[in-house]
């Protein structure tokens, strides 16, 4: 199945969708963004999506968790516009089981640490990167995993670390890693668009390039 149509979740300022909507246009990947949904209305990552000319949708109370009772309008709403491959950027709802299921293997998110440390349930934004600073560490990053059923346990695709400098806090670490999350989405998406992964036990296992 080729994948062509992509649509983001996001929550807050949208810079992660930035990098992929540049990445797309810059050739990095093929997966062109069509559509931009968020669990809030205020989200500044609308106004960037509205400007570059996708459809936009405001999703909230009961379409999100374990027991979401309206999760069939955003389904809908995805198949209505093509959609291949959703990527959560900045999005801080748990996806509900029904929409999981219907993107198995399509649906990636991005997380600002090297998983599975400082990861699960809240544990997003600077929550994370107070908890890597607390902890004393030198290295950090960022991943991207395939969405399933629990917070950031899916198979992971891309990681990448970044030195930690003595002096850095948490807003430091916060932006050496936003700037290697930029980097790596457009990439993780290019490996999924072409040639893609296989799982094995579990594990996300990048395809060999068709020759
Ligand atoms: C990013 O660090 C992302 O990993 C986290 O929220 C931050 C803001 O993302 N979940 P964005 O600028 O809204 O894409």
């Amino acid at each position: 199945m080729s994948f062509r149509r992509l649509a983001v979740f996001a929550s807050g300022g949208g810079s992660n969708f930035q990098a992929l909507l540049e990445g797309w246009r810059k050739g990095v990947h093929t997966l062109e963004p069509v559509a931009l949904l968020s669990d809030r209305a205020g989200a500044s990552a609308l106004e960037k999506a509205r400007t570059a000319g996708l459809d936009t949708a405001v999703y909230g109370r009961g379409c999100w968790g374990p027991e979401a009772s309206r999760s069939g309008e955003v389904l809908e709403w995805l198949r209505a516009r093509d959609v291949d491959v959703v990527a959560l950027a900045g999005f801080l709802r748990r996806v509900p089981p029904e929409l999981v299921s219907a993107f198995r293997g399509r649906m990636l998110n991005i997380h600002p640490a090297l998983l599975p440390s400082f990861g699960g349930p809240g544990m997003y934004g600077h929550f994370v990167h107070e908890a890597v600073w607390r902890a004393g560490c030198r290295v950090s990053g960022a991943t991207v995993h395939l969405v399933d059923e629990a917070y950031d346990r899916g198979p992971i695709l891309l990681q990448r670390a970044v030195d930690l400098e003595p002096e850095d806090g948490p807003a430091e670490i916060a932006a050496r890693v936003l700037a290697v999350e930029h980097e790596i989405y457009p990439r993780a998406l290019a490996q999924l668009a072409d040639p893609g992964f296989t799982l094995q036990d579990g594990r996300a296992v990048p395809c060999r390039a068709h020759t």
